[in-house]
């Protein structure tokens, strides 16, 4: 056999122990554990055959504790780039069958190396995250590996669309890469991401709580708001992640990709009448009028089960992405608070990075009122999504369905804060706050001093809502551009973010922001 023979049998051979990562007995408990393998996930999330594996034969090089012998290949990490409906991107997959899926300074390395090639040729970055934590036998070197990690989180942050998927444990300081993407997905049951887990809690505070209680996916897509998606399996997730990337672009210079669409442009918007009431003060599901108005079953909700007051997800409208911010009047009457605030305006945030279109539907009776909510600094939250709006120069296209009232309509994509078009159906009330509360302060003398202070009142109220309670006043105004029929709704949206498809708009030159956080 020649020398070359030699080394294509050595080289299949290593190939052939890196494809079983920990052994066919780890692979067994992973699936024991109702998990995929680092390698059977990539296989699911990418395109048939298109994943291009880097560094398959890196290995550690601890001499700690007996770690030279042991070794395998890759390190407890698959790294590459694959394509996802044929476009391009960065993966890495952590392979807990090998040492836990712990992080070394090899497997930061490989990391940092894909992350690196992403920013380089502008594509997404995808991980997929099962891991121990630290290599404890590699000690501080592992922490200077995660540093290493986040530092290109941060800088790639806006630059490049980061995807982070918890498929097993995620804890300690590991959490901070997750929690520096732009997206988290978990799976049920099988994943957790904790800052300090059971055990040091129990120890330190007393309290007991399990880890699926203190850090799963329903804590995090429920309590928390770290997550945005939770699905029941490795399989469901990955599916869903490929789903989400049609509506992403790869990098910040680029537009998300169009689909032909398979729904009229111009047809009229049906059914608007009998979702809202005619009291009012009822509530109404805001997610069926986004389902009427957009591409036919486009919508994909973000964080759906966290701040249900306030509604955010992608959709297309004439085959072209949009980003949907909407108040749900189903849920504290559409008021905006803190956690409604804080995901609402990361969300803007996100679409005016990746060149995204916001359509914001408006509902707002204002800011939720309550000691919680002072406490809890409602005044810098709410700031957040202020900021968020105003400085995004994406076009923006505001349709005040039905309350607009206060602060809170400034702070939904107004005219004064840059909406490009505003529209408001016949059923917008734009007013400084809603009738009874303005009555019972501008009339307090009138309504005590009077024979019939209900009466009084209520013919107060009357006069302020025939007043305020319509759309004219800002209309007369030029606050609101057009006040349209419902059945033209996604007409005008459409016709407006066509006309808006060239607009150029920049923000004063600065090093960054300091958006109040
Ligand atoms: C090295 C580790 C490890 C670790 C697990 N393993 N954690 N090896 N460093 N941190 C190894 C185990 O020895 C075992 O090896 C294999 O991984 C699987 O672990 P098991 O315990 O058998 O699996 P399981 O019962 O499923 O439990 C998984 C686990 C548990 C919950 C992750 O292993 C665990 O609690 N590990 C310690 C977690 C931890 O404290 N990490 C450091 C946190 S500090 P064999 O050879 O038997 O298969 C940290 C700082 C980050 O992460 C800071 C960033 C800034």
């Amino acid at each position: 056999m020649s020398h070359l023979d030699d080394v294509r049998k050595e080289l299949e051979k290593r190939n052939q122990q890196a494809l079983v990562g920990g052994g066919e007995e780890r692979i067994r408990k992973q699936h024991e554990e109702g998990k995929l393998t680092a390698r059977e996930r990539l296989e699911i999330l990418l395109d048939k055959g298109s994943f291009v594996e880097l560094d398959r034969l890196r290995v550690h090089d601890c001499t700690d504790f007996g770690m030279e012998k042991k070794k395998f290949y890759g390190d407890a990490v698959v790294t590459g780039y694959g394509k996802i409906n044929g476009r391009p991107v960065a993966v890495f997959s952590q392979d807990f069958t090998v040492f836990g899926g712990t992080l070394s300074k090899v497997f930061a390395e490989k990391v940092c190396k894909i992350m690196d090639l992403a920013m380089k040729v502008g594509m997404p970055v995808i991980g997929l995250n099962d891991s121990g934590g630290a290599r404890i036998q590699e000690g501080v070197v592992s922490l200077g590996g995660y540093a290493d990690i986040f530092l290109r989180n941060t800088l790639a942050s806006g630059v490049i669309p980061q995807i982070s998927a918890i498929m097993g444990p995620c804890a300690g300081g590991a959490v901070y890469s997750p929690a520096l993407t732009d997206f988290i997905f978990m799976t049920e049951g099988t994943s957790y991401m904790f800052i300090t887990g059971p055990e040091v809690i129990k120890a330190v505070t007393r309290e007991e709580v399990t880890k699926e209680k203190l850090g799963g996916a329903d804590t995090h897509n429920s309590i928390s708001g770290v997550a945005h998606f939770k699905d029941i399996d490795d399989k469901d997730l990955l599916l869903r992640i490929r789903k989400f990337m049609n509506y992403l672009p790869q990098n910040n210079r680029e537009k998300p990709p169009y689909l032909p669409a398979k729904d009229l442009p111009d047809r009229d918007v049906e059914g608007i009448e009998e979702i809202l009431p005619d009291d009012p003060r009822k509530p109404y599901d805001m997610l069926q009028v986004i389902m009427r108005v957009v591409d036919n079953g486009s919508f994909m909700e973000i964080q759906q089960h966290w701040a249900k007051n306030i509604v955010i997800g992608f959709a297309r409208m004439d085959g072209a992405v949009v980003g949907i911010v909407a108040n749900q009047p189903k849920v504290l009457a559409g008021c905006l608070d803190i956690d409604a605030s804080v995901k609402a305006a990361r969300f803007v945030r996100f679409c005016d990075a990746f060149n995204i279109p916001i359509v914001t539907f408006v509902d707002v009776p204002g800011f939720l009122p309550g000691t919680a909510q002072e406490y809890g600094g409602i005044i810098r939250h709410g700031a957040k999504l202020l900021y968020a709006y105003c400085e995004a120069t994406v076009p923006k296209v505001t349709v005040i369905t039905r309350k607009a009232y206060g602060g809170a309509y400034d702070v939904m994509s107004s005219k004064h804060i840059r909406g490009d078009f505003n529209f408001a159906w016949p059923t917008a009330e734009i007013a400084v706050m809603g009738s009874e509360g303005a009555v019972n302060i501008i009339f307090r003398k009138e309504i005590s001093e009077s024979s019939d202070p209900d009466a009084t009142k209520r013919k107060l109220v009357n006069e302020y809502e025939k007043k305020f309670g319509n759309p004219f006043k800002a209309a007369e105004l030029g606050y609101i551009d057009e006040v349209i029929e419902f059945r033209d709704t996604r007409r005008k949206i459409i016709q407006s973010l066509k006309i808006l498809e060239n607009k150029q708009l920049s923000n004063p030159w600065k090093k960054h922001g300091c958006i109040p956080l």
